[in-house]
């Protein structure tokens, strides 16, 4: 199991700043939805404009952007219906009926779809290809109906129809009958529909000979004394545009597999935004589980999950550091903990995070 790489107990101590109400931290460009929905614009046979000033693509009826939802995979388009509807009746004199503005029809074999223009093209560059970093693992005592997850989002799309991809690692009794830290995945298509943790439901398509979502990870660090980290970079391929979770240390590699583009509404073309962090999920009494190490970050790097050298992949390949938009966020303040170094030039930690905390009651 090659999955970790000891990291040399840090002394650096860090006088940080009160930045102690966060837990999560996130990298978003403030793109419209519209921008997201424009990734989805198909090749067109055929491109006009409207008197009003829509752009209008006909596109292969075939080639529709709705087939491209996950369920329509193998949906054939009726062109024609079979109802019981005949007419409209003929308008009465004193109502008038909405006239479609007349425009232009396509070609046969092609349909209108209307253009979504975006006001934010020169953001272009702000789009994500993947990300990754290094982060510290723990042994955490969880109870059954407890999860704490440590990880990586990409993540594209409105609430309800969300794309996300979650790798990094958790432990969580339900789901591997053990207290031990793991690998874990996460994924959804739309908004929470389709998708799910590790290899749960289809969709991951698993490639390594051994390592899995799920492998279990060892040994764990301990508080104040030696610390072993997971390194992972999650990449969508520009040439197929499927994702692929890679992890491993400087020797080796281990391609793990990938999440076929197809599975994704959103995430077809890149993502609009990365996060690192924790979420802790609370059992049934409303008590959160201990993230991280247990403990809050209080600058000593062995004292709490430390998440280091993020970086998120620009269209042009290379990996950059979150950037000075990227927004720290704590929601459970009172029980967990969040401090960003920022970029540390020591020792090469790279753009570093920590966090975590001892949990407790959460609800709110
Ligand atoms: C973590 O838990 C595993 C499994 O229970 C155990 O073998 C290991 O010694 C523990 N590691 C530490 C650092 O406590
Ligand atoms: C993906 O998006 C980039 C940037 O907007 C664009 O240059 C590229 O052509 C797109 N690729 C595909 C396959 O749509």
């Amino acid at each position: 199991m090659k999955l970790n790489v000891e990291l040399v107990p840090l002394l650096l101590l860090f006088f940080s700043l009160s930045l102690c109400e966060m837990a999560y931290i996130f990298e978003e460009d403030d793109l419209e939805l519209e921008r997201q929905v424009r990734t989805m614009n198909k090749p067109s046979i055929k491109t006009f404009s409207t008197k009003e000033g829509d752009k209008i693509d006909c596109v292969d009826i075939n080639k529709q952007p709705a087939l491209d939802h996950p369920l329509l995979k193998n949906h054939k388009v009726q062109t024609q219906p079979n109802l019981h509807f005949t007419s409209f009746c003929s308008t009465s004199p004193d109502a008038k009926s909405v006239k479609f503005g007349l425009r232009e029809p396509c070609p046969s074999g092609t349909v209108p779809i209307r253009q979504v223009v975006s006001l934010t093209d020169n953001m272009v560059e702000n789009i994500k290809y993947g990300g990754g970093g290094s982060l510290t693992f723990f042994n955490l005592t969880v109870a059954h109906d407890q999860l704490s997850a440590h990880s990586l989002w990409i993540e594209t799309g409105p609430p309800e129809h969300i794309s996300m991809i979650v790798a990094g690692w958790m432990v969580s009794p339900q789901l591997f009958r053990d207290n031990r830290p793991r690998l874990f995945t996460y994924w959804t298509g739309d908004g929470y529909r389709n998708g799910c943790y590790n290899v749960l439901c289809p969709g991951f398509v698993q490639v390594d000979r051994e390592v899995t979502p799920g492998h279990p990870l060892e040994p764990a660090s301990t508080y104040g004394g030696r610390l072993f980290e997971l390194n992972f970079h999650i990449e969508q391929d520009r040439s197929t545009g499927n994702w692929w979770l890679i992890g491993g240390d400087g020797d080796q590699a281990i391609k793990v597999g990938y999440w076929p583009k197809e599975l994704f509404l959103y995430l077809r073309n890149g993502s609009l935004h990365t996060a690192w962090g924790g979420i802790g999920i609370a059992g049934s009494n409303g008590f959160c589980p201990p993230m991280g190490s247990g403990h809050r970050p209080d600058g000593v790097l062995s004292h709490a999950a430390v998440f280091r050298r993020l970086y998120w992949i620009r269209s042009d390949g290379k990996f950059l550091p979150p950037s000075d938009k990227t927004t720290v966020w704590v929601d459970r303040s009172n029980v967990y903990g969040l401090m960003n170094f920022h970029r540390v030039r020591k020792c090469r930690m790279g753009y570093m995070i920590s966090f975590g905390g001892p949990g407790g009651y959460c609800r709110v």
